[in-house]
């Protein structure tokens, strides 16, 4: 129930208003987003590598309206790009990318507004050394993304993207995609989704999750856990170590500002932790979706509003 309420708050621009004019808000969201700008986005990358952990960051926007906002997420994914070259951190650090960010709601000719979008970020990511991650959005969406992944690919074959536990095709979708030199983030889905579409109850989410995980560490591929449930952490190590999986042969992500002293524990434990670091002026969908994970981030905003 709450969950559906703040999902759906987050949609709303009443009160996305009221929310981004309170002046504390700012504080709490700079536990789950890493700045404003580029040089935000490179310090803290720096600073998680240096910790021995691997980013990926996402310039934060979603639902583009017209091309030249697309156009200009473009050219700051390959500002970051080029800035992580610089600075000597593609190898640590990679990008993920929103196709409705990229143009993918621009009518009939979204999609492929979004795919030539997602190349040119790709081949700046190539350029840098590093590469491309496709987030998934809401299920009207997942189609489209996976056409759009199958066409980078043949390109950039590094192009990876999520899958969402939740959804009633993810596990068909795990064994298609657990083919060799595919990467796939397995998370358990943050949208708001009908019971036509997804499994609505928790159990039945982490049932998915944990054979959706199984196709992937059994396949070819190089499956991305993307959780902070210790059941599933402990589970996909259980299920790498019976497929016979080297160290090296997935990795556990999780979001910035979530369970960082687990992150940093698990590093130093020999695996490879992955943060997921969203940056950028447009994190009220981001920051809205967290909320409605847990209502212990809802009790830590409001304490924040109410103190300073
Ligand atoms: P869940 O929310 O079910 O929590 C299970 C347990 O984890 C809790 O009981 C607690 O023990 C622990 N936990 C969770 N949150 C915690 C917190 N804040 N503090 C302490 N403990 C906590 N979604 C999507 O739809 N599309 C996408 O592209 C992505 N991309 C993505 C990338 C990455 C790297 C991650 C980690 C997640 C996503 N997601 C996503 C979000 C994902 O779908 C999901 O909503 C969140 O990860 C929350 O689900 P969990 O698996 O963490 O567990």
């Amino acid at each position: 129930m709450l969950r559906t309420t703040m999902l759906a708050a987050a949609r709303s621009s009443a009160v996305r208003r009221l929310v981004e004019a309170n002046p504390l808000t700012r504080t709490v969201v700079d536990r789950f987003v890493a700045g404003a700008d580029t040089s935000a986005a490179i310090g803290v990358t720096g600073r998680l590598a240096e910790k021995g952990l691997h980013v990926t960051l996402d310039h934060l926007g979603e639902d583009t309206t017209d091309s030249r906002q697309a156009d200009e997420t473009v050219l700051a994914y390959q500002g970051l790009l080029a800035e992580l070259r610089r600075a000597g951190l593609a190898h640590r650090a990679e990008v993920s990318v929103k196709l409705s960010a990229v143009g993918q709601q621009l009518g009939p000719d979204g999609e492929k507004i979004a795919l030539d979008n997602a190349r040119r970020i790709c081949e700046s990511a190539a350029e840098a050394g590093t590469t491309v991650t496709l987030d998934m959005e809401d299920h009207t969406t997942t189609d489209t993304t996976l056409r759009t992944l199958s066409d980078l690919r043949v390109d950039f074959p590094q192009v990876g993207a999520v899958l969402q536990a939740y959804l009633h095709r993810t596990e068909q979708d795990c064994r298609e995609l657990a083919r060799e030199g595919s990467r796939v983030r397995l998370c358990k889905g943050a949208y708001s989704e009908p019971a036509s579409v997804a499994f609505q109850d928790k159990h039945e989410v982490d049932r998915s999750y944990v054979r959706c995980l199984r196709a992937l560490m059994e396949g070819q591929g190089y499956p991305m856990v993307a959780t902070h449930d210790p059941r599933m952490v402990r589970i996909a190590s259980e299920l790498a170590g019976s497929a016979g999986r080297a160290k090296d042969s997935y990795e556990f992500q999780m979001l910035y500002g979530i369970r960082p002293a687990e992150q940093q524990r698990m590093a130093e434990d020999g695996e490879r932790l992955r943060v997921y670091v969203p940056y950028g002026q447009e994190w009220y969908g981001y920051f809205m979706r967290r909320l409605a994970e847990r209502p212990a981030n809802i009790g830590f905003f409001l304490r924040s509003l109410l103190t300073r």
